[in-house]
């Protein structure tokens, strides 16, 4: 069903700082830099071969992310990983009665399509699938 691990998701407070961290201290290309109104977060993404790292500044304290931050400083926030078909992947995940937060799919960064599972049904990992925008 996962392709492979699309990005680990970070919670950052300083977003240029953390920047400064990925991009230029620890070398990583930045690809994208948006504001994903429907997830609360300003983001970027930096390449790692062919996988991500995903910076996330929540846009408040009452987004999930800033109440991740609140609760838990900042830190590794989400695993995701890439799918093919996300409706198909949701379906899938549905009959092998996996918890979902997000039972359809929404609007991820860089015109992704992404649907979170519950970390209840994960071991604690808040776990993200995701299929990436077709020109990406
Ligand atoms: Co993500």
């Amino acid at each position: 069903m996962f392709g492979l691990i699309d990005h680990v998701g970070v919670a950052v407070k300083d977003l240029d700082a953390a920047i400064q961290l990925y991009e230029t201290t620890l070398g990583m290309p930045l690809v994208h830099r948006e504001t994903v109104e429907e997830q609360g977060v300003e983001a970027v993404l930096l390449d790692v071969g062919p996988c991500h790292v995903e910076l996330l500044r929540p846009l408040g304290e009452k987004t999930p992310v800033g109440k991740f931050l609140t609760r838990k400083g900042p830190g590794l926030h989400h695993v995701a990983y890439r799918v093919e078909d996300i409706e198909a992947a949701l379906a899938e995940l549905k009959a092998r009665d996996v918890e979902l937060i997000d039972a359809e799919p929404r609007t991820g960064i860089r015109g992704s399509r992404v649907a979170f599972l519950h970390p209840r049904a994960t071991d604690g990992v808040l776990t993200e699938i995701v299929e990436p925008a077709e020109d990406h």
